[in-house]
C-alpha cells in the first residue's frame, strides 16, 4: 500500500507588493488504488496544489510525503500531467513521450521503447508517433502529455484537467483507462476536473477546494450513490456549492440559477 500525504500546506504568491494567499493549512491523503477528484472554482488553487504534490514547487509551510518520505521533483513513483500540455516543439510525438522517462532509474533503451509504445497505445496515438507535435490538435497534444505521464508507470498519477479538449468517446475511453489503472494496478490518482459528471463517475472521493479558506471544505463519496437519482442530487448539490464559492466578481451576464 502506498500513501501520498500533504500536511498543513500553506502557499502564497507574491504579485507586485501584494502577497496572495492561495492554500492555507490544507491536508490531503491519497491511497494506492484510490481516485480523488479535486473540484473548485477557477483560481481556487487546484493547479498550485498539484505542483506542490509533485514536488515541483515548495510550500511556504507544511510538507508532502510519499510513503513517509519527502516528495521531490522527479520522484520515480510520481507522474504529473499539467493543465497545459507543455510539449517540446523540437521533438516528435514519440520523443516527447520518451522525455517522461528521463532520470527514471533502470530504464534501458529496449525497455524505454516498449514503454513508449505502450503509453502511446493507451492514449490511442501509436499511429501518430512520428508526427511533429507542432501540428497536433489540442486534444492530441493533451493525449501526448498524458502518455508522457503514463510512460513512467507511476504509483501515483496527478492529472490537471487532462481531458478538457477531448471528444466524448475519447474522453470516456481515457476515463476507463484511469479507472482500470486504479482498480487493477493500484495506481493512486489525483484528478483536477471542472466536469462534475466525470468527477462523479471516476472519483472515489471528491474534495471541494474553497478559494475563501484555501483548503477543502467538503468531501463527497459518489460511490455511496447507488441509484441514478442520488447521483443526480449529488451533482446538483455540487453545482450549488460551486456557485456559492464563486469569486465575488460575477460576469455581467451571469445569473445564479
Ligand atoms: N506564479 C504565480 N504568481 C502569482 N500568482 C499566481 C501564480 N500562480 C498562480 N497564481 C494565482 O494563484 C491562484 C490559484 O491559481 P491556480 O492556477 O492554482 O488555480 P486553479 O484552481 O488551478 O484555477 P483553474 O481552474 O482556472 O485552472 C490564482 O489566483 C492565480 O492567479
Ligand atoms: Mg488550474
Amino acid at each position: 500500500m502506498g500513501l501520498l500525504k500533504a500536511e498543513a500546506l500553506c502557499k502564497s504568491y507574491i504579485s507586485g507588493r501584494r502577497r496572495i494567499p492561495v492554500l492555507r493549512n490544507l491536508h490531503l491523503e491519497v491511497r494506492s488504488g484510490e481516485v480523488v477528484c479535486i473540484i473548485g472554482p477557477s483560481g481556487a488553487g487546484k493547479s498550485t496544489l498539484l505542483r506542490l504534490l509533485a514536488g515541483l514547487d515548495r510550500p511556504d509551510e507544511g510538507w508532502v510525503t510519499l510513503n513517509g518520505r519527502p516528495v521531490q521533483s522527479g520522484t520515480p513513483e510520481l507522474a504529473v500531467m499539467f493543465q497545459n500540455p507543455l510539449l517540446l516543439p523540437w521533438l516528435n510525438v514519440r520523443d516527447n513521450v520518451k522525455f517522461g522517462l528521463r532520470f527514471l532509474p533502470g530504464c534501458n533503451a529496449a525497455i524505454a521503447q516498449e514503454r513508449v509504445a505502450m503509453a502511446l497505445r493507451q492514449v490511442g496515438l501509436l499511429a501518430l508517433a512520428d508526427r511533429p507535435v507542432t501540428v497536433l490538435s489540442g486534444g492530441e497534444a493533451q493525449r501526448v502529455a498524458l502518455a508522457r505521464a503514463l510512460v513512467r508507470q507511476p504509483r501515483f498519477l496527478l492529472l490537471d484537467e487532462p481531458f478538457s479538449n477531448l471528444d466524448v468517446p475519447t474522453r470516456q475511453e481515457l476515463n476507463q483507462l484511469i479507472r482500470r489503472l486504479a482498480l487493477t494496478e493500484g495506481v493512486g490518482v489525483v484528478l483536477v476536473t471542472h466536469d462534475l459528471e466525470e468527477a462523479l463517475h471516476l472519483g472515489d472521493r471528491l474534495l471541494l477546494l474553497s478559494p475563501q479558506t484555501g483548503n477543502f471544505i467538503r468531501e463527497y463519496h459518489p460511490r455511496d450513490c447507488v441509484h441514478s437519482l442520488a447521483r443526480h442530487r449529488l451533482q446538483e448539490e455540487l453545482t450549488a456549492a460551486l456557485w456559492a464559492l464563486r469569486a465575488r466578481e460575477p460576469m455581467s451576464s451571469s445569473q445564479n440559477p
